[in-house]
C-alpha cells in the first residue's frame, strides 16, 4: 500500500515535473542538429541541457510543446541549411534567417513546413532557382528572398501561396517574364534589381515604378509602354527637384500654369462645342459617321465625322475581324520584322494571342484629315490578293497601320532566304501561282480601286497559306513627301521614275514586271553582281536573251523540273513587255492577269483554277480570248 503510493506520489511528481520544463523533443532534435552541421560563432549557446523552448530565437506555444517561430537574424550563419533539420519543424510557422551568410540552394524538405506564416531569408548568398518547395507552403502570407543569388525564372507556381500578402524578391538575378500572378490580396511586391524581362502582367501595374526599377528589359505597367510604337512617355516635361525655396517657387509657378492652362482649355472646348452644334445645325442631312461611311461609329467612336473622332483611338475599318483598342496594342509584345522603305513593321502579339502587323510609317507629310480620307480610300481594298489594311492610327507623333500578320513571310525571303535554315527554293508550280495571284491583286488595286500601288518589290508580296500572293504597302505613296519618297525602291523603280519621282498605273506595270524576271532568275533585282557592274535586273535579262535565247536567264533551281521550259519562256515575254522603258508599249494590269492565266492554260490538274471563283469563266474551263473576256477577278469588290 505504502510503496504503491510512494510509487504514484514519485510519477506524480515526475509528470509535474516533465510539465514544468515539457519541451518538443523532437523538435530539439532538429534545432540540434541543425546548428551542429551549420558553421555559426560561439555566440549562439544552445545549451541542450535545457529546454528548446528557452533558447535564443526560438518560441514555443503555450504548451511548449512544439516550436512556434525561429528566429535568427544576423547572428553569423555560414554555409547552406542542412536537409533534415530546419524541415522537420513541422509546426513552424515563422522562419527567420536574414542577414546571415547562409548559402546553396533551399533544402527540398521545407516544403513539410506547411503551417509556414512568415519566411524571410533575405540578405544572405542562397543560390539556385526559384525554391519550388516553398510555392508548396500554401499558408504563406510573407516571403521574403530579396537580395540573394536566385536565378532563373520566377514559375507560375508561386500562385500556389494563395494568402500571400508580401512578396519579396529584389536584388536577385531572376530572368525571363513575369508570370501572371494573382495580385488581389498582395500589398506589396518587389522584383527590382533582377533580369526580367518581356511585359508586366496587367494584374501587376498596379505597384509603383519602384517594384519594377532595375530590370532593363522589363517594360508596361508603371514602366515604359512595352512596344515600341509609341515614343517612351519618360521625358520629363518635369524640371529635375531643386531643393528648399526654390522648388517651392516652382511649385506656385506650375499652378498657376496649370490654372491658366486648364482656363484656357476648356475655353477652347467651349468653342469647340458651339461650333459643332452651329456646323451641325446646317447640314442635319448628312450621316454621322465619317465622308465615306467606312469607320463604324462604335469603334471609332464617331460624333460628327472623322476629326472629331476621340483622340488615341485606333479607327477600325469595317467588317474587320479584329477587336482591340490603342491600350491592348500598348501592352501587346512586340518584334521587329523589318525595317521597310515606309517605316519600321513590328509583329504585335496581343495578349489573347492575336497576331497583327503594325507598320510605324515615317517621314509621313500629309496632315491628319488627308492621312485619314487617304486611309479610308486604302481601308475600302478588298481582295484575297491584297493584305488588307485593319486599322490606322493618327497622331503628332506617331502613324501607325494595323494589317493582318502573313505568317508565311515575304516572296523576297522565300526566293533569296537563307538556305541554311532548311528553307527550300519554291518550285515552278509555286511561282507560277505566287505570279498569277499578285498580278490579281495588283490588278484589282488599279481596276477597282483606282489606285497606284507604287511600292511594288518581292519584300512587299507576302503569302497565305495556301502559297497565294498577296500585294502589301501599296498606295501609300501620297503621304509621304516626294523628296522622301524619291530613293525608294530603286531595283524596282521604272526608268521615268527616276527622273519624274511620280509612280503610275505604268510604273507599277513596270516594277511588277521586276518582280516576274525575279521569280524567273531566282536574282534580286538590288543584287549588282549580275554580269557587269550596275546594270539592273531587266537590262541583264534584255542582253542575255538578245545574245541567244539561252536558259542562262532561268533560276538554276528551276532546271531539275521538266516540260516547264516553255512556260517559263512565256512568262518571261510577258513580263519583258512589262519592263518596256516606254511606259505606253506596257501592258495594263488586266491583261498581264490574262496573258498569266495563258501560261496555265495547258495545265489539266490545276488547283488554282479550283479555287477559282472568277464568275467570267465557264464551268468547263475555257475562257474566251483576251479581247472579250471581263477583266478576271477585278471587278469583284
Ligand atoms: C547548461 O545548463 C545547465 C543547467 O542549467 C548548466 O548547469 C550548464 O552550465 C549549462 N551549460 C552551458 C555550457 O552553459
Ligand atoms: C495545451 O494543452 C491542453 C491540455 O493538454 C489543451 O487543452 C490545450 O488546448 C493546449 N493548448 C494549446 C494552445 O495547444
Ligand atoms: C515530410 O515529412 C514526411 C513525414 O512527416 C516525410 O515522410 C517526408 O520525407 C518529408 N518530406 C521531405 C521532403 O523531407
Ligand atoms: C500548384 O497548385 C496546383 C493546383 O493545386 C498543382 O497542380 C501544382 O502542382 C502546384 N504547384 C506546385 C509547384 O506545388
Ligand atoms: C527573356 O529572357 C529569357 C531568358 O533570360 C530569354 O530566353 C527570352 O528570349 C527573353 N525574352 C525576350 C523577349 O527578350
Ligand atoms: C540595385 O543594386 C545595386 C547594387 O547592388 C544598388 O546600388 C541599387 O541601389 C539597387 N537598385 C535598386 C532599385 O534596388
Ligand atoms: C523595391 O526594392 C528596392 C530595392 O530594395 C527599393 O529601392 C524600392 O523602394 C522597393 N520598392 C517598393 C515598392 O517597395
Amino acid at each position: 500500500m505504502t510503496v504503491n503510493f510512494s510509487c504514484f506520489f514519485l510519477l506524480s511528481v515526475l509528470v509535474l515535473s516533465s510539465r514544468v520544463n515539457s519541451e518538443p523533443v523532437q523538435d530539439k532534435q532538429a534545432l540540434l542538429a541543425f546548428l551542429s552541421k551549420t558553421k555559426h560563432p560561439n555566440r549562439i549557446q544552445w545549451n541542450s541541457s535545457t529546454s528548446a523552448c528557452d533558447w535564443v530565437g526560438v518560441e514555443c506555444d503555450a504548451n511548449r510543446s512544439f516550436v512556434f517561430s525561429l528566429r535568427l537574424p544576423g547572428v553569423g550563419l555560414v554555409g547552406s541549411i542542412p536537409s533534415n533539420t530546419i524541415g522537420r519543424l513541422n509546426q513552424l510557422r515563422v522562419l527567420s534567417l536574414r542577414a546571415n551568410r547562409l548559402s546553396g540552394e533551399i533544402p527540398e524538405d521545407f516544403s513539410n513546413l506547411t503551417l509556414l506564416r512568415n519566411l524571410y531569408l533575405q540578405d544572405n548568398a542562397f543560390t539556385g532557382e526559384f525554391p519550388i518547395s516553398v510555392t508548396r507552403l500554401a499558408r504563406l502570407t510573407r516571403l521574403d528572398l530579396s537580395s540573394n543569388k536566385f536565378a532563373g525564372p520566377i514559375p507560375f507556381a508561386v500562385n500556389n501561396m494563395s494568402h500571400l500578402t508580401g512578396l519579396f524578391l529584389q536584388n536577385n538575378k531572376f530572368s525571363g517574364s513575369l508570370p501572371s500572378i494573382n495580385a488581389d490580396g498582395l500589398d506589396e511586391f518587389n522584383v527590382s534589381n533582377n533580369s526580367l524581362n518581356g511585359s508586366i502582367p496587367g494584374s501587376l501595374s498596379k505597384f509603383p515604378k519602384s517594384s519594377f526599377a532595375g530590370n532593363p528589359a522589363l517594360c508596361g505597367g508603371p514602366l515604359r509602354p512595352c512596344n515600341p510604337f509609341f515614343p517612351s512617355p519618360e521625358p520629363s516635361p518635369i524640371p529635375p527637384e531643386t531643393p528648399g525655396e526654390k522648388s517651392k517657387n516652382l511649385s506656385v509657378g506650375a499652378i498657376i500654369g496649370i490654372a491658366v492652362g486648364s482656363t484656357i482649355i476648356a475655353l477652347l472646348l467651349l468653342l469647340f462645342l458651339i461650333l459643332c452644334l452651329f456646323k451641325r445645325r446646317r447640314q442635319p442631312p448628312k450621316p454621322v459617321t465619317a465622308p465615306t461611311g467606312s469607320v463604324p461609329p462604335a469603334e471609332a467612336g464617331t460624333s460628327g465625322g472623322t476629326t472629331e473622332r476621340e483622340r488615341n483611338k485606333l479607327v477600325f475599318f469595317e467588317g474587320g475581324i479584329y477587336s482591340f483598342d490603342l491600350e491592348d496594342l500598348l501592352r501587346a509584345s512586340a518584334e521587329v520584322l523589318g525595317k521597310g522603305t515606309v517605316g519600321t513593321s513590328y509583329k504585335a502579339v496581343l495578349e489573347e494571342g492575336t497576331m497583327v502587323v503594325v507598320k510605324r510609317l515615317k517621314d509621313v507629310a500629309a496632315n491628319e484629315r488627308v492621312f485619314e480620307i487617304h486611309m479610308e480610300t486604302l481601308g475600302k481594298m478588298k481582295h484575297e490578293n491584297l493584305v488588307p489594311l485593319r486599322a490606322f492610327y493618327y497622331s503628332d507623333d506617331e502613324k501607325l497601320l494595323v494589317l493582318d500578320f502573313m505568317e508565311e513571310g515575304s516572296l523576297s525571303a522565300l526566293l533569296h532566304g537563307s538556305r541554311v535554315s532548311g528553307r527550300t527554293p519554291p518550285n515552278w508550280d509555286s511561282r507560277r501561282k505566287i505570279a498569277l495571284t499578285a498580278a490579281r491583286g495588283l490588278a484589282h488595286l488599279h481596276v477597282t480601286g483606282k489606285v497606284v500601288h507604287g511600292n511594288i518589290k518581292s519584300s512587299n508580296i507576302l503569302l497565305r497559306p495556301d502559297h497565294e500572293a498577296c500585294m502589301s504597302d501599296f498606295g501609300l505613296n501620297p503621304i509621304f513627301s516626294n523628296t522622301a519618297s524619291s530613293s525608294r525602291f530603286s531595283g524596282y523603280r521604272a526608268p521615268e521614275v527616276v527622273e519624274t519621282r511620280n509612280v503610275t498605273f505604268k510604273s507599277d506595270v513596270y516594277s511588277f514586271g521586276v518582280v516576274l524576271l525575279e521569280l524567273l532568275t531566282g536574282k534580286s533585282p538590288n543584287q549588282t553582281s549580275m554580269g557587269e557592274e550596275g546594270i539592273d535586273l531587266p537590262r541583264w535579262v534584255q542582253s542575255v536573251v538578245r545574245e541567244e535565247w539561252t536558259a542562262e536567264v532561268f533560276d538554276v533551281e528551276l532546271m531539275r523540273y521538266h516540260n516547264i521550259e516553255e512556260e517559263m519562256v512565256q512568262l518571261l515575254q510577258i513580263a519583258m513587255a512589262c519592263v518596256s522603258i516606254v511606259p505606253d508599249q506596257r501592258p495594263i494590269m488586266q491583261e498581264v492577269v490574262h496573258l498569266i492565266e495563258d501560261v496555265y492554260r495547258g495545265e489539266t490538274d490545276d488547283g488554282l483554277r479550283q479555287s477559282s471563283d472568277d464568275p467570267s469563266k465557264g464551268s468547263d474551263g475555257y475562257t474566251p480570248p483576251i479581247e472579250l473576256r471581263t477583266p478576271a477577278r477585278s471587278v469583284t469588290p
